[in-house]
């Protein structure tokens, strides 16, 4: 498949489910008509998110339908941030808990912690060896993580090498990613194409599964959801906190008194009513909207019960995982140790191409 295509199985809504599998990645690796793989990853910053779900998870709940899927708590990503070594175990198991309470299936993907499978690590040294230090610099999310940073963690460097080594692994075709990893996964295409030009062709050249919903602006109506910034739901919150969170929205600005008439194609949550309120009643709500008939506060008040009804059996699904963590446990347990086996398989090849299998060559 040719460097920036977009699986046709990519485009929004349905149709991942029948996609044929002939499909899968550019055919390297893979063998004809076997399932495609994607592999997909995320950071360890605990509970899930609006953001978080709508931009990546829903629609990881839905590739496991049609593709053999890897998904990655990276909590070596995580450690070029500043997660204080304390929190790490607890937002791990968060985050595994939010991934299992929205569908991810352990039956039918790989679910599991990318320290538990070390290769990640040492395929990503040895992309080092064939990646320009120029492609790392010219990396936009490098350029914004470290313009006011006195010292720089050269892993902050390296990470879209390690993100490179966590998806070609497992030589996985295809990577459900939001626009701010397209660079990254650009630069993966990279790397594969300079190792095989060196050592033969193996890794395939992945390509990117846009999520479902483009880019999710957070409740302040200016900046991406994350929970950094502040401006999100998390996936379990009960529905107190989801109006406390919900009723801060930022609207249409030009509509400043109650019965002014509004613009749902520029507000927000309109936006978000459009992912979780029942779409018989989008009619309604836009046409209120713009008649100035309901105000923003009892337009807020339907999306807030919208989130909660949507998340309801989640957050039921995720209390009796919380209940039980060894659960959790044996599940991430399981899911590195099929990961391994494949991960194994991979770096054996690799070194041998690369002259690293010394034994085997001397006789
Ligand atoms: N860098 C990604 C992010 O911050 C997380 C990630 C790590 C990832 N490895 C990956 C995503 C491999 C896709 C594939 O969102």
């Amino acid at each position: 498949m040719a460097e920036g295509q977009v699986r046709a199985d990519g485009a929004e809504g349905r149709g991942a489910a029948d996609a044929p599998a002939q499909e899968a990645g550019d055919g390297k690796g893979v063998a004809p008509g076997a399932v495609p793989r994607v592999f997909s990853g995320m950071q360890p910053s605990g509970e899930a998110h609006l953001g978080n779900y709508l931009g990546a998870l829903r629609r990881w709940v839905e590739l496991q339908e049609s593709h053999e899927c890897f998904f990655c708590i990276v909590d070596q990503h995580a450690i070029t941030g500043e997660i204080p070594a304390e929190e790490l175990p607890l937002r791990i198991l968060d985050l595994a808990i939010s991934f299992l309470a929205v569908g991810l299936d352990p039956e039918r993907s790989v679910i599991f912690v990318q320290s538990d499978v070390p290769e990640h690590t040492e395929l990503a040294w040895i992309f080092n060896a064939v990646t320009p230090v120029g492609s790392l610099e010219r990396m936009t999310q490098y350029k914004d993580k470290t313009a006011r940073m006195e010292s720089i963690p050269a892993g902050l460097l390296n990470y879209p090498i390690l993100q490179a080594a966590d998806i070609l692994l497992y030589r996985a075709g295809a990577v459900p990613v939001g626009e701010d990893q397209l660079q990254h996964l650009e630069l993966t295409r990279e790397i594969a194409r300079r190792w095989n030009g060196r050592y033969g062709d193996f890794f395939p050249e992945p390509v990117a599964i846009p999520g479902v919903g483009g880019r999710i602006l957070g409740l302040d109506g200016k900046a991406k959801m994350s929970k950094s910034v502040g401006n999100t739901v998390r996936i379990l919150a009960e529905p107190e906190e989801i109006w406390d969170r919900v009723r801060t929205a930022v609207t249409d600005p030009q509509r400043v008194r109650r019965d002014d008439p509004g613009r749902p194609e520029v507000c927000n949550v309109f936006t978000l009513h459009q992912h979780f309120t029942d779409p018989d009643h989008l009619d309604d709500i836009a046409g209120q909207c713009r008649a100035g008939t309901r105000g923003c506060v009892a337009c807020k008040r339907i999306l807030a019960d919208s989130i909660d009804e949507h998340f309801r059996e989640v957050r039921e699904r995720a209390a009796e995982l919380k209940a039980d963590p060894r659960r959790v446990r044996a599940i991430l347990e399981a899911g590195a140790e099929r990961a391994r086996g494949e991960a194994r398989a991979t770096i054996r090849e690799v070194r041998e191409r690369m002259g690293m299998d010394w034994r085997g060559a001397w006789g």
